[in-house]
């Protein structure tokens, strides 16, 4: 049997596989942040592709924490039908239904894609009154009333998605969002606890990690997704997300998700197939921690050969999923296993 296709077991939680759909914003909620029509369709069909788990988009636990007007949010009751109906569409069609908590920090506020992308003018807050890159808004630097509040709404949306019916809670502590910022010296220039050296610099992001493993039971998994390295001079590195991870990791954190950059405008990236998994083996191999890997994996045989190499516990799938729902379906016929085709669907599998 693949390793890709056995269950993955997370606190009393079970993966009936180690795929999942990694978190991509959709920029199609209302601008008040409710779920739509669209979530509807878009997430169950990927569940019925077959994936052990969904990982809906990055869902902003303040308004002013949106990457764009039409973010899905938590911040508010008003959410929780929504949200509710779109957990149960995802378990219904066979997958785990998980959520990213996230507020995007000094890169909120930008048009769509689409739309340009370019920052619509909001105030935005972060660290330190450092702009992202040149067009966005200077941040006002929180203080220590501020980021209680942030921390507040943290634990409130890790409550109303459990309440809606998530089972996996993932906190966006990656792409110079909000709590990844605070973590880069790129960003976070600050001289009072929450700034200076990687001690201080982790405070908030740990605080925020504790007090939402707080908020959930103990049955069920806390995920927290990094930016491994900024890709920068001066930046934050591989060195530094172990000591996180290892940190993350005493305080109940389950699963490191590893992603990299988005912290700084302007880097190379080497992107190539897998260029992400060295964090993912990294992390769980030096820090004994579970892992994600995401990025550019896109074949059935490179999923299974990163688990059989102990470079991560489970796969995250992004774009490949938006081209194909079905291929957790394919993957498995790949690799010879009998692939969990709902009934409907067995003539064409
Ligand atoms: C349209 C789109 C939206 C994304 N939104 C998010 C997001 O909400 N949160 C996040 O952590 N990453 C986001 N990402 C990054 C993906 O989760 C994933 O890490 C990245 O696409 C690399 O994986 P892939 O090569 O399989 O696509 C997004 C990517 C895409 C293409």
């Amino acid at each position: 049997m693949s390793l890709l296709f056995s269950p993955l077991e997370l606190r009393g939680l079970r993966l009936k596989n180690r795929l999942a759909m990694s978190p991509m914003c959709q920029y199609s909620a209302t601008e008040g942040g409710e779920v739509t029509q669209w979530h509807l369709l878009h997430y169950p069909t990927r569940a019925l592709g077959g994936v052990g788990l969904v990982v809906v988009e990055a869902t902003a636990v303040l308004p002013e924490g949106r990457i764009s007007p039409f973010d899905l949010g938590i911040w508010s009751e008003d959410h929780l039908p929504g949200l509710a109906a779109l957990a149960k569409s995802i378990r219904e069609a066979g997958a785990v239904p998980g959520i990213q908590l996230a507020h995007a920090g000094r890169k909120a506020g930008t048009a769509r894609p689409w739309e340009g992308g370019k920052p619509l003018g909001w105030r935005v807050v972060g660290p330190s009154p450092l702009p992202f890159a040149e067009g966005y808004p200077v941040p006002e630097a929180l203080d220590e009333a501020g980021m209680a509040r942030i921390l507040e709404a943290f634990v409130e949306g890790a409550r109303r998605a459990l309440r809606a019916g998530f089972q996996v809670i993932e906190l966006h502590m990656a792409h110079g969002y909000l709590l990844s910022s605070f973590l880069s010296p790129l960003a976070n220039r600050r001289e009072d606890a929450y700034g200076g050296g990687l001690e201080g610099r982790m405070r908030f992001p740990l605080q925020v990690a504790e007090a939402v493993r707080a908020a959930i039971p103990p049955e069920l998994p806390l995920f927290v997704r990094v930016s491994a390295t900024d890709w920068a001079e001066g930046g934050w590195g591989l060195e530094d997300t172990l000591a996180f991870a290892a940190r993350l990791k005493s305080l109940g954190v389950d699963l490191l998700d590893c992603s990299s950059g988005g912290v700084v405008p302007g880097v190379r990236v080497p992107v190539a197939p897998g260029f992400q998994v060295p964090f993912a083996d990294a992390v769980k191999k030096r820090v004994g921690m579970r892992t994600g890997a995401v990025g550019l994996i896109t074949e059935p045989k490179q999923a299974e050969t990163i688990l059989q190499a102990g470079s991560a516990d489970l796969i995250l799938l992004g774009r490949v999923l938006l081209r194909d729902p079905y291929f957790p379906l394919r993957a498995a016929q790949a690799l010879g296993e009998r692939p969990e085709v709902p009934p409907q669907y067995q003539r064409a599998f």
